[in-house]
């Protein structure tokens, strides 16, 4: 049996959002990192090319953000939470203590330190942070991108070129932090031995029932059935994947330190093995995931 995860903007959502972020990381992180992913350039038929689609994309992350922003405000208005568990737009005292006791709970779980898996509503704790975190962190790409984009039309950044420097460093950490989010974030959804090969519930809008009543017990009550049939399949693989996950995850937690080394000036820095590596590698798996994410919302269409 199948409940409904999720309604068809939110698929859509997703899917613009997470497309346009991940390309605008693919065509981004060759202008911060050139020595390290200049490859990027080449199968792209160049810089014009990529700094070109980086703005493309920008528009289309900026319309997306507004359009999916207006409609999650307007629906919650309207028709109210549903079935989402996040109370109060988030904001209320009450719903944030409840947010922590989860996430503690679920660590401490997670450690051997607790006996009982901890119940979870619809989205659970590393969920919820998501929903909100990720509009924030595309806000702050959005306004430094702008400013970059048209410099002129911004007079504390003409009176004073230094200021320039400072948007354009905010830019790049910010995106520096996306890339090691995507990684995370399809890692849990995609790579764990309870999702591989892959988690199709964004894609097509269902989750099975049992799948649900393990990681969602508390959202099963108040979910819609729906039509369809669970797909199992389990494979060893997904250790596989996953352990390059980490191993990408934590190469990449060595660049900031390189970068110490350079006085983080500007987040730049010269040639090393292991951020050349680390970079390489997260590149090529945000390519694939984009090529994956195309083929799952076709197939997600026509299920
Ligand atoms: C820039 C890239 C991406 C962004 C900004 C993004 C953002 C989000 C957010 C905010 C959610 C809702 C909260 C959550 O479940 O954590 C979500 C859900 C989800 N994402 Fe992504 N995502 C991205 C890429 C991906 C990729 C590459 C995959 C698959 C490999 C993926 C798979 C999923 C799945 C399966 C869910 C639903 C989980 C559930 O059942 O609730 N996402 N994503
Ligand atoms: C997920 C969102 C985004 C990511 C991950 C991202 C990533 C990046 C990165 C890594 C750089 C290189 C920074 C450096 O010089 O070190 C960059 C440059 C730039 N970005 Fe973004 N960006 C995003 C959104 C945007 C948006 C929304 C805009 C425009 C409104 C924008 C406009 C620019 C511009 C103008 C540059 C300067 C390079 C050029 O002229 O092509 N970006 N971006």
């Amino acid at each position: 049996m199948m409940l409904k995860r999720f309604s068809w903007h939110q698929r859509l959502a997703h899917f613009v959002g997470s497309v346009s972020g991940m390309m605008l990381l693919i065509t981004g992180l060759p202008i911060m990192f050139p020595e390290h992913l200049g490859w990027v350039f080449g199968i792209f038929g160049g810089s014009t090319v990529t700094m070109f689609l980086h703005r493309v994309f920008a528009v289309i992350l900026i319309f997306s953000f507004a359009y999916f922003g207006t409609y999650f405000v307007l629906e919650r208005i309207v028709r109210g939470r549903g079935d989402s568990n996040i109370k109060n737009f988030g904001l209320s005292a009450e719903f944030i203590s409840e947010v922590v006791a989860g996430a503690v709970r679920d660590i401490l779980w997670t450690l051997g330190l607790r006996r009982e898996r901890p119940k979870f509503g619809k989205y659970d704790w590393i969920m919820v942070s998501d929903i909100y975190l990720l509009p924030v962190l595309a806000f702050i790409e959005i306004i430094t991108g702008t400013i970059m984009w048209f410099p002129r039309s911004f007079d504390f950044v003409t009176s004073n070129p230094g200021l320039f420097f400072v948007v354009r460093t905010i830019h790049a950490g910010v995106a520096f932090f996306l890339l090691l989010f995507v990684l995370a974030h399809a890692g849990i959804l995609h790579l764990t031995p309870g999702n591989f090969p892959i988690n199709m519930s964004i894609f097509s809008g269902k989750i099975s029932r049992r799948k649900a009543e393990v990681e969602h017990e508390k959202w099963v009550e108040v979910a819609e059935e729906v039509e369809g049939e669970e797909k199992k399949s389990s494979s060893k693989l997904c250790y596989v994947f996953g352990a390059i996950t980490i191993v990408n995850l934590i190469a990449l937690a060595y660049v900031p330190f390189a970068m110490r080394n350079e006085w983080l000036a500007g987040l730049r820095v010269s040639g090393d093995g292991i951020v050349t590596f680390a970079l390489g590698l997260g590149v090529v798996t945000l390519i694939v995931y984009v090529i994956a994410s195309v083929i799952a919302f076709v197939k997600g269409i026509k299920s």
